[in-house]
This record gives structure tokens, sequence and C-alpha cells, in this order.
């Protein structure tokens, strides 16, 4: 897939809004049909995707930090800037549903404070590497999946617009997202990992990967109990995840080759891409629907 960074950039550049753009003391509207305490869970929701979109700006501030193009370290740094915008409208749209982070349930603080310390590592390019790896599933499943189920339980106006404009944003950091996939991929296809941590391509000591479980296990661990623990607490969001909005994200995680034909050449987004498929799978079984064949 051929991108233009350059257009990217201006595009980027262009799209930038900001949230002192809204009249955030405007009273929520069209969501009547929910009791107080569904406005709570839709707002639970808003706050833990809040805190996911935090993460995001970091995993986009060293992508600029590591890019190899000029053009692409800029792209990623209003990405950075993009992402802890929608953190922030996230955070007041949750007021505006009465739910502050207080509100959420201690395995999501949990999971949203190992997420935070995983940023002290010293081995940033091996950071790097790996969240820039995993975030396109991130962005995937907001686009397919909670972004469209908070839609379709209200029909605030400022809510509206709000994820109106985050969809655009969300658009060009998926093209990104494909485009570097793409490069990854094309380096393993043609063996040149000149890019690349050399941690990432050789053997590491048996301390090194001792080391990194450290900060792995807990993290996957705290991140299915944080959003498990979300989904039990949140059952009219629970249930607004339908079956036929899993499968569309596990269709569009299935689909990414089309977008970044060199994908699969890369071991390391084989295995990333696992993940979320897995989950994807779970989400289906629970909902006691077979997955479909992936295209
Ligand atoms: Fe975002
Ligand atoms: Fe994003």
């Amino acid at each position: 897939m051929e991108l233009n960074l350059d257009r990217m950039l201006e595009s980027v550049r262009d799209g930038q809004w900001s949230v002192d753009d809204f009249d955030w003391s405007q009273p929520l509207q069209g969501a009547d049909h929910l009791s107080a305490k569904e406005k709570c869970e839709a707002g639970l929701m808003l706050l833990a995707v809040a805190g996911l979109e935090r993460q995001a700006a970091r995993i986009f501030d060293l992508a600029s930090q590591h890019a190899t193009d000029d053009r692409a370290a800029a792209i990623y740094r209003f990405f950075a800037a993009d992402e802890k915008r929608h953190a922030e409208a996230e955070t007041r749209l949750a007021r505006r549903y009465g739910a502050t982070e207080a509100d959420l349930p201690l395995p999501t603080r949990a999971m949203l404070g190992v997420m935070g310390l995983q940023w002290r590592r010293k081995d940033r390019a091996v950071l790097h590497f790996e969240t820039s790896a995993g975030i396109v599933f991130f962005e995937l499943a907001l686009d397919s999946l909670l972004i469209p189920a908070l839609k379709e339980q209200v029909s605030d106006p400022v809510q509206a617009e709000v994820f109106r404009r985050i969809d655009i944003d969300e658009s060009r950091h998926l093209a990104m997202d494909y485009w570097l996939i793409e490069q990854r991929g094309q380096a393993y296809a043609n063996r040149n990992f000149s890019g690349f941590p050399a941690d990432v391509l050789t053997a590491k000591s048996r301390a090194d990967r001792a080391r990194q479980a450290l900060f792995l296990v807990p993290l996957a661990v705290t991140t299915l109990a944080g959003l498990g623990s979300l989904l039990v607490h949140a059952p009219s969001f629970r249930r607004a995840l339908t079956a036929d909005k899993i499968a569309k994200y596990q269709r569009r995680v299935g689909s990414i080759p089309r977008k970044a034909p060199h994908a699969l050449a890369s071991p390391f987004y084989r295995v990333a891409a696992q993940i979320p498929q897995g989950l994807a799978r779970w989400g289906l079984a629970v909902r006691g629907e077979s997955a479909p064949a992936l295209t």
C-alpha cells in the first residue's frame, strides 16, 4: 500500500481541532431512555477508552522519536496530540454521563496503572517496536466496537460531533498503522533489518527475557482483569457489544494483510495478531456465535 507522507502530514496538520470548540455545559441529550446506572456505565466505558487513548498518545510519542523519516516523525507528534485530545474529550463526555474516574472498577484502574508503568522501561527501541505493532488492534477495536456501541446508545449532538472528529483522526491513524505494518513486513521479506532494534532480532539472554516478562506478564494479566471487570460492571454496554460488531472487528483484523500485503512476512505481526483474534473468538463464543470464516 502506497501512502503519501507529505499529503498525510498536510492532512493531519489541517485536521487539528480543540476540545474548547465545544460547549461542555450543554446537558446530555437523547439519553432519557437510560437509567442513571446505565448512563454511569456508558460513562465508565468512555473513561476506560480515555485511559487507553492516553496510552496511545505515549505510543505515538515514542514512535515519533524512533521514526526514520522526518515526515513520519512529525505525523506521529500530531497523532500523540490527537490521542491526548481524544482522551480529554471522552473524559468530558463521561462527566456529562455522571461518571468519574473514581467510579472505574479497581482492576480497570490497576490495568491503566500497570500500562503506565511500562513507560519506565529502559529498552525504548524494543518498547517502541512492541507498542507500535499492537496499536492497530486497539484502533480497530475503538472504531468497530466501542465507538459504534456508544453511538447507538445515545444520540447526543455534542457526543455525535466529538465522535465524528475522532473518527476522522482515527482513519488517519489507521492508515499510518497499516503503513508501518507494511514497512516492517517488507523489511522482513527483504531481510533488511537496518531500522530494527537489535534486541528484537537477536536471541535474548535469560536475564533479558526475565526482565521483559516482569513487565509483560502483569500487563497481560491486569489487562484481561481490567477489561473483564469493566464488562461485568457495565452490563448495558456489554449487551451493546453485539456478535455482529465483534465479527466485524474480527474481519477487519483478518483483512489487515489486504491493506499491508507484507504483514504476514513479520513473525512478530503473526504472533501479535493472534491476541485480538483469540479475544474476538472468545467474545463470539460467549455470545453463542461461531467465528465466521476469515476473509
Ligand atoms: Fe484516539
Ligand atoms: Fe488513534
